[in-house]
């Protein structure tokens, strides 16, 4: 939510922030800025995206050595010209930029308004670049201690960094519950929301952390504590390369992330399932071993299709390992005094790491004794840090906005860990787990097989494309898989979608049934079988039109649905895995012909930084 570039060292600054914003597009796209030093600090910004931005600025001279940049997704402040980033004092001598949410900032906004400060804008952001001044011109103090006493009195969440016109060589970085990775170079430096704007430059980085300032000049970087205790840095080596932030060939981030979904998937389970020993080994979970052994109970947190993974591991933990489990939405969770132990196991799902509300759900159960394991994608984030221990998904960059792979990967990564936890807790027989592990390992192959439906899935969106409003129903642990179905199909084509357990549609959603309604049914050959098929039956009886997700070579399904897709036949287990790749098409191709931005939707961002 946010995102954030800086540079400083002896290359030309403004192209590598504008390729950085580019990259960072995904977690915010409704306005961006640029603040360069070039003869005095100049700040332009712009309403709209990034290439807006580029055009705005495209004759004007930005040479410079020293700029940073920013990507909003609005929170205080509607998305306009005047409430873009970079924010300046009144003085115009100093700069910001900033990704999170000051929660003080009226109580504050209240005081320098009290002294006369002006504010040009509607965001919480100016009031902090006010408050820095505010403090110099009271105390004389330099710059890095005004930031510093500055950020002490204020209350919220923070990705920041500061340009000043009286300190032309030196830009200061801060971080508190906002990603922020420095890139460490010889003679620059990079400042970044993700490492994406800087593994092109350098593989050198460090993760600041939580309540930490980085004062950084070409040739040096001091970090400090809020505090004022200096910090040793810890630079750590990127595993990320270029490749993976590129579209390879494809239209959209989207599709290309669909498709890499047989080698995501498959990098979730390498080095972590044995078939012919019936071994699951999780390394990042395996201090716990014991813990799992005796634990009464497992709660889930995550948002949005993190969620959704969630429901899928539900089912399998308590089929496979027999251990009750409870899916709570993060946001909710936090602000209903949940009951939970220390017996508790707090499985936090989450693509990003960074997600807010699922952050806090964390502080709450860790603050309450349970034992946290993260399911992640990004490497480093803020929540496998936060996690006692955790299972990485593996899945590779996911820049599309709309989650797929991660999804997938999510969803073998708790597959595994259902199967970890049955093995520990002596839940399933060896020769069973020989039997679900031979197959787990062969699902990247079949999710592969899945995409020969392309070309079907693609003529059946022409028919649906305006559609307005559109079913998704499925049972088991295909009900999630009809959540996920909804999401992606409403974010990406802004068509009206509601997933339902399908024996609930007859509750209540049936009445909405007619000709115009086209009903997307996961009706997979496993045990609620016949039961969707009745489910199917009472759609047509009301002339609604049913698209069904089938297990191949079905007839049954065949002969009463307006059209099948088919997946190869697989254990009731892996059929979230296999069924979510074609609903995933199908939202791609009818978002595609619909004319919408399938990598950024609107009002949406990857990174959901804000409570
Ligand atoms: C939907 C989507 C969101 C995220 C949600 C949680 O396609 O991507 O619903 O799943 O915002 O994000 P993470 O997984 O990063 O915590």
């Amino acid at each position: 939510m946010c995102g954030i570039v800086g540079y400083i060292g002896f290359r030309d600054a403004y192209p590598i922030v504008i390729k950085g914003l580019h990259r960072l597009e995904y977690r915010g796209y409704d306005s961006a800025g640029v603040a360069v030093q070039n003869n005095g600090l100049k700040v332009y910004k712009k309403a709209g995206k990034v290439s807006d931005l580029e055009n705005f600025v495209k004759d004007i001279d930005t040479d410079g050595t020293v700029a940073m940049g920013h990507t909003r997704w609005a929170t205080h402040g509607a998305p306009s010209d005047r409430n873009s980033h970079p924010h300046s004092s009144g003085d115009r001598k100093l700069t910001i930029i900033h990704n999170g949410i000051i929660e003080n900032y009226a109580v504050v906004k209240e005081a320098l308004l009290a002294k006369g400060h002006v504010f040009k804008s509607d965001t919480d952001t100016e009031v902090l670049i006010h408050l820095v001044e505010d403090i110099r011109n009271e105390t004389n103090l330099d710059l890095n201690e005004c930031v510093r006493l500055a950020l002490n009195r204020v209350v919220g969440a923070y990705a920041i960094v500061i340009m000043s016109v009286d300190d032309p060589d030196q830009i200061i970085a801060a971080r508190k519950g906002s990603p922020m990775v420095i890139g460490v170079g010889k003679g620059e430096y990079f400042i970044a929301s993700d490492a994406t704007p800087i593994v092109e430059y350098t593989k050198n980085v460090i993760y600041l952390n939580d309540n930490e300032i980085a004062y950084i000049k070409r040739d040096d970087l001091l970090i400090k504590s809020i505090d004022n205790k200096v910090q040793t840095p810890y630079i750590q080596k990127l595993e990320l390369q270029l490749e993976m932030l590129e579209k390879g060939g494809y239209d959209h981030f989207m599709l290309k992330e669909i498709y890499e979904q047989p080698r995501s998937v498959g990098d979730c389970l390498r080095g972590r399932i044995y078939p012919d020993r019936g071994l699951v080994q999780l390394g990042g979970i395996k201090e716990y071993a014991e813990k799992l052994k005796n634990i009464d109970r497992i709660i889930i947190v995550a948002c949005g299709t993190s969620w959704h993974a969630g429901l899928v591991g539900e089912y399998l933990i308590e089929e496979y390992a027999r251990v009750p489990v409870e899916v709570e939405y993060a946001s909710e969770f936090r602000y209903r005094n949940p009951i939970i132990t220390e017996k508790d196991v707090v499985i936090a799902i989450s693509q990003s790491g960074e997600t807010a509300d699922t952050m806090a759900a964390i502080e709450l159960a860790k603050e309450r004794g349970a034992t946290i394991f993260g399911i992640c994608n990004v490497v480093g984030a803020s929540i496998p840090r936060l996690s006692h221990a955790g299972v990485y998904t593996h899945a590779g960059p996911e820049i599309g906005v709309a989650s797929t792979k991660a999804f997938t990967a999510q969803v073998t990564a708790l597959t595994m860990l259902a199967f970890y936890t049955a093995q520990q807790r002596g839940a399933i027989t060896e020769s069973k787990l020989i039997e679900y592990l031979t197959e787990l390992n062969n699902i990247p192959a079949l999710i592969q097989k899945t995409f020969a439906a392309n070309d079907h899935i693609k003529t059946i969106s022409e028919e649906y494309k305006d559609a307005s409003n559109c079913l998704f129903l499925g049972r088991g642990s295909s009900f999630p898989v009809a959540l996920e179905g909804a999401l992606k199909l409403k974010e990406i084509s802004y068509i009206h979608a509601e997933g339902y357990p399908a024996a609930e549609m007859k509750h209540g959603p049936i009445a909405l049934i007619d000709a115009d309604m086209p009903v997307v049914f996961i009706a997979t050959q496993n045990s609620s079988y016949e039961k969707v098929i009745s489910n199917i039956q009472e759609v047509k009886a009301r002339g609604g039109r049913v698209i069904a997700i089938v297990t191949e070579g079905d007839t049954i399904v065949r002969d009463m649905a307006e059209h099948t897709i088919e997946i190869p036949e697989v254990s009731e287990a892996f059929v979230p895995l296999l069924a979510t790749i074609p609903l995933q098409l199908l939202s791609y191709h009818i978002a595609v012909l619909r004319g919408c931005n399938v990598d950024q939707p609107r009002n949406l961002a990857k990174s959901v930084t804000v409570e």
